[in-house]
């Protein structure tokens, strides 16, 4: 059987990746005649502990056969690190076919290599779009879904989004949605994490009500503005109900240069006392603890792209700090409110929901946790 190169390079992408490697490992236990062999590459974007190994245990991921350690840098510095680093691995490994997910700079620098070198491309989470081309994301999704050879999507709109970009039909898969498979696959597992004791969000048994944060997308964190104005709606949201902020490093960095600290508390000088009106804030947490907070949260607060879909699925309310969303379908279906960053219209929504609540309305097509096992019978026909 063929060679297939897998990449992951950011924290978004072991989610995505794993329930691939699964199915795999599966295929190859299950087919008697034929294997597929695969290499996992990791670019190294994402390094520290807690934005890369941490999920490697958490989701039971191999260590990556490859790993090309190019740390932070620019856009152009990082994406060309990758570039240079992952030919050499394409020259040497000779992959008849690689695969990508997502949208993070290791995404397009690795399919952009691999078609350079007439090596087939497949990109799992094709076609999504924001239809803004100031997020670095919407660049990475439009160049990569150009220069690849096998489009796999996780909903009607990202099929109808590559069909007018000119994608021919026969080069696009809708397969569903491997960030579900891997919430579906760690569920249980993610209930016996302590996280909600060591937060003392659940004390005897009594879970409390609290809301759960993320920010890290440059138009929130890196203007000062921007990012104390949220900072300031959230913490008269956080006067009803305690949020509990995991935050991305660069997320906090801005918030020391732009000394803010004051708007928030860290955890590891946590009061003794209940929570006051502030924002609590965590280092970045693993794959099974943030599940486990996530599930249990009263509301979330987001500008992730992945905690839109995963809060659809738990059937928590989610209101999402950016002016739109490539992921249309949680708020069509799900549970989903792109919300924006203006601080008023975060407080009046974020009292409303904790008010009324939300009425989810269905689980989207395929995102039923098999859709890594589709992908893989597909590219067991086609490469
Ligand atoms: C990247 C992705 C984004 C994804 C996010 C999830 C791109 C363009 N963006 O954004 O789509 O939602 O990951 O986390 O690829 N840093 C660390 N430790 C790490 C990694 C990063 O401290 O392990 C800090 C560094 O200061 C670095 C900064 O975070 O400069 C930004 O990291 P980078 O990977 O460039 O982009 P993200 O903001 O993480």
């Amino acid at each position: 059987m063929k060679k297939i190169i897998l990449v992951a390079g950011a924290r978004p992408n072991f989610m995505k990746i794993a329930p691939v490697v699964r199915a795999i490992k599966n295929y190859n236990k299950s087919s008697v005649t034929k294997r597929i062999n695969y290499q996992l590459v990791h670019t190294g974007q994402h390094y520290d502990v807690e934005m890369s190994e941490s999920f490697f245990k958490d989701l039971d991921l191999p260590a990556p056969d490859i790993h090309l350690n190019v740390g932070s840098g620019t856009h152009a510095e990082q994406t060309g690190k990758i570039m240079i680093e992952f030919e050499k691995v394409c020259l040497r490994e000779k992959p008849d076919l690689v695969v990508v997910v997502g949208d993070v700079n290791s995404t397009v620098a690795c399919a952009l290599t691999a078609a350079k070198l007439s090596i087939p491309v497949a990109h799992i989470e094709a076609g999504l779009r924001s239809f803004d081309r100031t997020m670095p994301e919407e660049i990475n999704r439009v160049l990569t879904d150009q220069i690849s050879d096998y489009l796999f999507t996780t909903c009607d709109d990202a099929n109808e989004n590559l069909m007018h970009e000119g994608i021919p039909k026969n080069k696009i898969f809708f397969v569903g949605n491997v960030m579900i498979d891997t919430l579906v696959a760690h569920v249980k597992l993610a209930k016996k994490s302590r996280i909600l004791e060591k937060l003392r969000l659940r004390e005897n048994g009594r879970l409390k009500k609290y809301a759960v944060l993320t920010l890290h997308r440059p138009s929130n964190v890196d203007n000062q503005l921007v990012l104390g104005g949220i900072l300031r709606a959230l913490n008269k949201v956080s006067e009803r109900i305690p949020i509990i902020f995991p935050a991305h490093p660069r997320t906090v960095s801005r918030i020391k240069n732009f000394k803010l600290n004051d708007m928030l508390f860290f955890l590891d000088n946590p009061p003794l006392d209940d929570f006051p009106g502030k924002i609590m804030l965590t280092p970045p947490l693993g794959y099974l603890d943030f599940l486990c907070l996530m599930s249990n949260a009263t509301l979330v607060l987001t500008d992730s792209g992945g905690i839109q879909e995963e809060s659809t699925i738990l059937g928590v309310p989610c209101l999402t700090l950016r002016n739109n969303t490539e992921r249309p379908i949680t708020v069509r279906e799900g549970t989903n409110i792109v919300v924006g960053n203006t601080p008023n219209k975060i407080v009046k929504t974020a009292f409303h929901i904790l008010k009324n609540g939300i009425r989810q309305k269905k689980i989207p097509k395929y995102w039923d946790g098999k859709a890594a096992e589709r992908i893989v019978k597909i590219l067991t026909k086609v490469s």
